[in-house]
Formats: structure tokens, C-alpha cells, sequence
């Protein structure tokens, strides 16, 4: 009766008190959305991530080609029994933050099974990459006390965007992407600054190119610079060990300091860490905000964790199959007469150039059992609409050929082919 009278209160309190002009301006915005025709939905999985997916309003289980899951471990038995085996021997959480009482061994051994998968000195976690892209540019050097320039690639991902712009006094400045001679511009102009940082995705998400790593280390050596590399799109599966695009691009004693997720290859659950030298590493736990004031990485998760650096530290056998998939993914469709932009990550777009033509394309893959998603304007600039695959270890080599028997049917159907 009483919990009955609660709930009622509570919700006549959240309905009666609803500002009537924020209510009207937000509903007016949100149709600006749907008449945009960007208002993004949410298609309804109703089984584990994996290649073969159950979803809402489809009969049959689809093949999912639009996962992070590039090293079909988001559904690894392994993996979940390591995250039980966790929340039996250290609980489900820690209700506080790793400073006052949210630190256990498990959190400390995978930091430091991160720092020797990159050969680095040491790791700080966080509940997401996002969290340590948005707690590093303040944090690793005080801005107050000295003259700092962020150098950042202009289509670095949002996190970074967000962490640059809570970065205070810092210095801020854009360089025109993957612009050599734009960033050796920038970095001339930054020679008054006392520090400088230069920032960029390893791996773009939308067109799955890789930054130029080498020659922006070679950039860095000469104007005195630090290099973070976001790779997120890479840890686990990239380079000829998985450590990255750093490692693809032969530098991985190069670059300073490394962010990623835990959220995508290794295991697509959540968290984020940033593995560098120990000073920045240090200066990150007594400065970066997310670590400071959220709640620490919950056990399930840290265990799961320590099982993917085990077996990536052990073998690369799973990125050696994701290569493989990626390589004879990317041949076929070729071959077919797609127009795919060139390079070797499993993130693989299909150029359709129209947004209305990418949509459709993908609604009629899902009618085939296909799986993916149309990217199209403001998501990538005006023309260059596409659907992007994404290739994953867990896709059979059955899986791959339906895929792209249906892409060639769509084709044809649509007239998108080369001759
Ligand atoms: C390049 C890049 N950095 C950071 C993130 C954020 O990662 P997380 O999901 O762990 O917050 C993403 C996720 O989309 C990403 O693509």
C-alpha cells in the first residue's frame, strides 16, 4: 500500500512540475530532428552480440556487420565465465572511486597486463574511453601553471573534441586532417608554449584510414612534442601483434601515450584506459577529473579484461583470422565492382555517395539478413554516403559469402556496380 502511494506521488510530482516552456521548446527541437532527417533510433537486439544477432521485427537471426566486435569476443564463454568468476571472488562493485576506497588487486594487475601488452610504463583506468580522452587534456599538465598547445586532427572523435574543450587555458589548435604540413605549420606557431601535445585517432572510424603515426612522431621529435594516439579502433586486432596502429606504423616505441577501450575487440563491455610513461601517468591520478570523481571499473568487467590480455599476450591467432576475413572480404567486393576506399582495417566502406541511396541499400540488405548501416550526412560530409562495414574474427567464411551475395543482389538491384 505504501510503496503504491509512493510511486503514485512520485509520479504526479515528475509530471505536475515539468517546465511548461522547456516541454514546449524541447518538443519543437525534437521534431526539428525527425524533419532533418537525422533522428537516430534504436533497433532492438534480443541476444548476445555476435556475428548472428537476434533483432526486433525480423523473423530470422540477421548477420551483424556493424559491431565494434572485431575480435568476436563480446560473447566469448570464456570471457563471460572469467567476468562471473569475478563477481564471486570481488563482487559486483565498489561504491566509491579508486582513490578513497575503489582500488582491488584485479584493478592493479590490469593495469599493469595493459602497460605490458604496449610496453609502456603504466596504465590508469577508466569507466570509458571517453572518460580518458575527456580527463587528459586537463589533467596531464596544469595549464595554469604552464603554457600548454593541444594540436588536434580535425577529425579526431568526439571525446577527444570534448576533452580539448575542457582543457581550460590550454591552447587550442586544429590541424587539417592527417595535413603534415598543416601540423608542422601549427606546431611552429605552438614553439612559445611551454608544452605541446599533439592528438589523433590511429584509426578514423568513418573511412577506417590511419593516421600518418611516423611522420607525426618524426614532427614531434623536431618541435620538442608529445604524441597520444586514440586506439580504439585498433587495440587488440591492428598491427602485425594487435598492439595498434602505433605498431602498423612501426612506431610503437614512438609514440607517449596510448588511450583506448575496453568497449570494442577486447571484449565490447565497457571501460577505458590511458597507458603511457609513469609521470603522466601519475599526474593523471592526482589530476584527471573522470578518475577522480566516478566510480571505479566494476570487477565483471576488470576480469573479463585480464582474460582478453591474457590470450592477446599469448597469441594472435584471432587478429590473425580477422586479417584474413578482412582481406578476402575486401578482394570479393572489389572484384564485384563496389567501390571500396582502399586500405586493410575491417572497417570497410562501401561508397554509395547518395544518403537516401545508403538508407535503402541497407534496408534492403536487412531483408536479405544483412545487417548493416547507412552513414550519410552530417554523420560523414555531404556526398559521401556510404555503408560501412565492419569485419569481425567471429564471421565464418559462410557468414562473409552471404554478406556479399546479398551486397552484389542490392547492387545490381540499385545499379551501383562498376562495370
Ligand atoms: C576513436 C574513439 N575514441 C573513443 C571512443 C569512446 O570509447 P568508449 O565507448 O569506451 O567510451 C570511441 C567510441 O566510439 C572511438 O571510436
Amino acid at each position: 500500500m505504501l510503496s503504491n502511494f509512493l510511486q503514485k506521488q512520485q509520479y504526479n510530482y515528475v509530471r505536475n512540475f515539468t517546465s511548461k516552456s522547456a516541454e514546449r521548446i524541447v518538443k519543437q527541437q525534437l521534431q526539428e530532428i525527425r524533419n532533418a532527417g537525422t533522428w537516430k533510433a534504436e533497433r532492438i537486439i534480443n541476444t548476445q552480440q555476435s556475428a548472428s544477432i537476434g533483432v526486433e521485427g525480423t523473423w530470422n537471426k540477421v548477420l551483424n556487420f556493424c559491431a565494434n566486435n572485431y575480435l568476436g569476443l563480446s560473447n566469448s564463454p570464456e570471457l563471460m565465465q572469467a567476468a562471473k568468476d569475478t563477481i564471486d571472488s570481488h563482487g559486483l562493485g565498489l561504491s566509491s572511486v579508486r582513490f578513497i576506497c575503489g582500488t582491488q588487486n584485479i584493478h592493479k594487475k590490469l593495469e599493469n597486463m595493459i602497460a605490458k601488452f604496449h610496453r609502456m610504463e603504466d596504465t590508469i583506468l577508466y569507466s570509458s574511453c571517453f572518460d580518458a580522452n575527456g580527463g587528459l587534456f586537463e589533467g596531464f599538465v596544469d595549464p595554469v601553471k604552464s603554457k600548454v598547445a593541444i594540436l588536434s586532427d580535425a577529425l579526431n572523435h568526439a571525446s577527444i573534441i570534448d576533452g580539448i574543450r575542457l582543457s581550460g587555458k590550454a591552447r587550442k589548435m586544429r590541424y587539417n586532417h592527417i595535413d603534415m604540413q598543416d601540423l608542422e605549420n601549427k606546431l611552429i606557431e605552438a614553439q612559445d608554449q611551454d608544452v605541446r601535445i599533439i592528438t589523433t585517432d590511429g584509426v578514423f572510424s568513418m573511412d577506417g584510414d590511419v593516421a600518418p603515426i611516423e611522420k607525426i612522431c618524426d614532427l614531434a621529435e623536431r618541435y620538442d612534442s608529445v604524441v597520444m594516439v586514440d586506439e580504439s579502433h585498433a587495440t587488440g586486432f591492428f598491427g602485425k601483434t594487435g598492439r595498434g596502429a602505433s605498431e602498423f606504423c612501426n612506431v610503437l616505441d614512438r609514440v607517449d601515450i596510448i588511450n583506448s577501450t575496453l568497449g570494442k575487440a577486447l571484449g565490447g563491455s565497457s571501460g577505458g584506459f590511458t597507458v603511457g610513461k609513469k609521470c603522466y601517468i601519475d599526474m593523471l591520478r592526482q589530476r584527471s577529473r573522470p578518475y577522480l570523481f566516478s566510480n571505479t571499473l566494476a570487477p565483471a568487467v576488470v576480469g573479463a579484461s585480464i582474460k582478453v590480455f591474457d590470450i592477446l599476450l599469448k597469441s594472435t591467432e584471432l587478429r590473425d583470422q580477422l586479417e584474413k576475413n578482412t582481406l578476402y572480404f575486401r578482394e570479393k567486393m572489389t572484384k564485384a565492382g563496389f567501390d571500396i576506399l582502399a586500405g586493410e582495417h575491417p572497417i570497410i566502406p562501401i561508397m554509395l555517395y547518395e544518403g537516401k541511396l545508403a538508407n535503402e541499400f541497407a534496408d534492403e540488405m536487412l531483408k536479405r539478413g544483412i545487417y548493416v548501416i547507412g552513414f550519410s550526412y552530417p554523420v560523414v560530409p555531404k556526398g559521401e554516403a556510404r555503408i560501412r562495414v565492419q569485419i569481425s574474427a567471429g564471421h565464418t567464411k559462410e557468414q562473409l559469402d552471404k554478406a556479399i551475395d546479398a551486397f552484389v543482389e542490392v547492387g545490381k538491384l540499385k545499379g551501383c556496380l562498376k562495370k
